[in-house]
């Protein structure tokens, strides 16, 4: 299939910017073009994306309703209504998705794996009883998704990187036991149907089996799995400001009937952690290693022999003033070390521990082994950087006076000056030193430990009456990606030790609470016909790739990370 390229486009914008486009720092001076040279031998560059944002195809081969698909029927959840029932229709297009990859020139490709299309319905046995009972659909889902992505990704040479869940969950667990909210989610233990379950796809419900699912069904091929996506984001987002489903939230944090955002935010995150760590120390003990071994159905499979981490969000903080490094570097650890720590040293931080009280639950000693070290990878998402300013001594605004907060106001402008331009995307500002700062704090803390930096992208700002010529002329992105990579080779000169680089996103795609009005895409999506065109962004993206002298086809870091 072939990319729809327009040679009058290119003609008119790409050849005038590629030879006139002139590259001048804040200070003045012409700045060397960021190179894939730049960047070691074996590298990865790719592009990512989630389920939920491009797949549509909501209830189809079976998939049940998902937290998404119910939120977006609420009233006001959504920016101008919008949801994800048809979004790119990527679940129908994704052969032409994988050949505008790899006609991109990308060596990596990461995407999530739709729970509720893998694990459609606990109600097996009330349907077991029916006749006729479809006791494969999930195994109709794996076909797909090995057709669809695994396969293909892997034929033509894209490293696959699979996140396992990204935001999205079968509603049916909010329903039954709350979700995030429950140790149910993590791992709910039915021992006497177990095989049963494992066969049939249907008993089970909860994380770790359908982590072990997926672990099963495409492990051969997937040597990267992320097991939760921002969990730190998500926690907050759904559980104190209550804007991601499920809702719940309590003053001044939002306005949710239900819901208590100093508390709930840290028994989510708990769940995610613990999930986390069961389903690393199960792909550890019965995938990862390469040895051959009897599986409990006594039937003899490779092991697996890849890697796992987790994403966490990563905000970058500055103090506001001389008086606010404390803060700085509070709202660091109760940004990205609440994701991190536990998982490297298997507590929260001590920053966290400090200032809450008996409302951070704890690990036990048994679950702190469980977590300790259950990463070989970090993954970073890394946007932008925001002010901290201290809450502990002065009067805050808006919850910065919580512990949930860390007695941190965090605000994107110093005496009315923002911290860098503004983009499409709320408290998102060009900070690009902000990469490198992030990735030298990562370091430090996890000493050396291989990061991959998962998604790093730019949200076009809104144009009043924006004709798709407009929107396809995003110097604004490339600009962007030039500068943070730019940043990233620096970290990478001084000892990083990061293995890759995803920009968010392929296509514009469902942004969540914002819908389709926020664009981060390399390719513009036309609302009617859904074809896919790329923009300035995606044409210096493959010329950013394909012009280098080094080959990094070859993935050298498959065997070391
Ligand atoms: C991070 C999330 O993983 C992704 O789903 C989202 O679209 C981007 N940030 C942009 O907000």
């Amino acid at each position: 299939m072939k990319v729809n390229t327009t040679r009058l486009h290119y003609l008119l914008f790409f050849l005038p910017y590629l030879l006139f486009s002139t590259h001048f720092s804040v200070d003045g001076f012409i700045e060397e073009e960021i190179k894939r040279a730049d960047f070691p031998h074996g590298f990865f560059f790719g592009a990512a994306t989630s389920a939920y944002q491009i797949e549509g195809a909501f209830l189809e081969d079976g998939k049940s309703p998902n937290n998404w698909d119910v939120f977006c029927l609420t009233q006001g959840s959504i920016e101008n209504g919008d949801n994800g029932d048809i979004c790119d229709d990527h679940y129908h297009r994704y052969l032409e998705d994988i050949e505008i990859m790899h006609s991109l020139g990308v060596n990596a490709y990461r995407f999530s794996i739709s729970w509720s299309r893998i694990l459609p319905s606990m109600q097996f046995f009330l349907s077991i009883l029916a006749v006729n009972f479809p006791v494969s659909v999930c195994h109709a889902v794996i076909d797909h998704l090995n057709k669809r992505s695994f396969l293909t990704v892997f034929n033509v040479g894209i490293e696959p990187f699979v996140t396992i869940h990204h935001h999205d969950f079968p509603q049916e667990l909010e329903d039954r036991y709350g979700s995030w909210l429950s140790p149910l989610m993590q791992y709910a233990q039915f021992p006497f149907l177990q095989n049963l379950c494992a066969i049939t796809c249907y008993c089970r419900e909860d994380f770790v089996h359908f982590a072990e699912v997926c672990f099963r069904s495409f492990g051969d091929r997937v040597k990267y799995w992320m097991t939760i996506n921002e969990p730190n984001l998500f926690a907050e987002f759904a559980y104190e400001r209550g804007i991601y489903p499920p809702a719940r939230c309590s003053e001044p944090f939002g306005n949710c009937s239900v819901g208590n955002s100093d508390v709930e935010p840290l028994i989510a995150m708990h769940n995610m952690l613990l999930a986390h760590g069961k389903a690393a120390k199960l792909y550890r003990q019965q995938f990862q290693a390469i040895i051959w071994s009897l599986n409990i159905y006594g039937i003899i499979t490779p092991k697996q022999g890849g890697f796992i981490g987790i994403v966490a969000h990563t905000m970058m903080y500055e103090p506001l003033t001389e008086f606010d490094q404390e803060a700085a570097s509070r709202a660091l650890a109760f940004n990205t070390a609440w994701t991190l720590d536990p998982l490297i040293f298997g507590n929260y931080p001590p920053e966290m521990r400090r200032y809450h009280g008996s409302e951070l639950p704890q690990f036990s000693s048994e679950e702190a082994k469980i977590i300790k070290g259950s990463i070989d990878f970090i993954g970073v998402n890394h946007y932008s950087t925001l002010y901290a300013k201290d809450c502990m001594h002065c009067s805050c605004i808006l919850g910065g006076d919580r512990s949930i907060r860390g007695f941190v106001y965090s605000t994107g402008e110093r005496d009315g000056v923002p911290i860098g331009e503004a983009t499409g995307m709320p408290r998102f500002f060009v900070v690009p030193r902000g990469i490198g700062e992030i990735i030298d704090y990562i370091q430090k803390r996890y000493h050396n430990k291989p990061i991959f930096v998962t998604e790093n992208g730019y949200a076009s700002l809104e144009q009043q009456q924006a004709q798709v010529q407009d929107l396809l002329h995003d110097v604004k992105r490339i600009e962007f990606h030039k500068s943070y990579l730019a940043s990233l080779a620096q970290a990478v000169r001084n000892g990083a030790n990061v293995r890759g680089y995803f920009i968010w996103t392929l296509m514009d795609d469902f942004e969540w609470v914002h819908g389709y009005g926020i664009r981060f895409g390399l390719y513009h999506v036309d609302p009617q016909t859904l074809n896919r065109i790329p923009k300035l962004s995606a044409r210096w993206y493959k010329n950013f790739l394909t012009n280098s002298s080094l080959n990094t086809k070859e993935n050298v870091y498959v065997s070391e990370v």
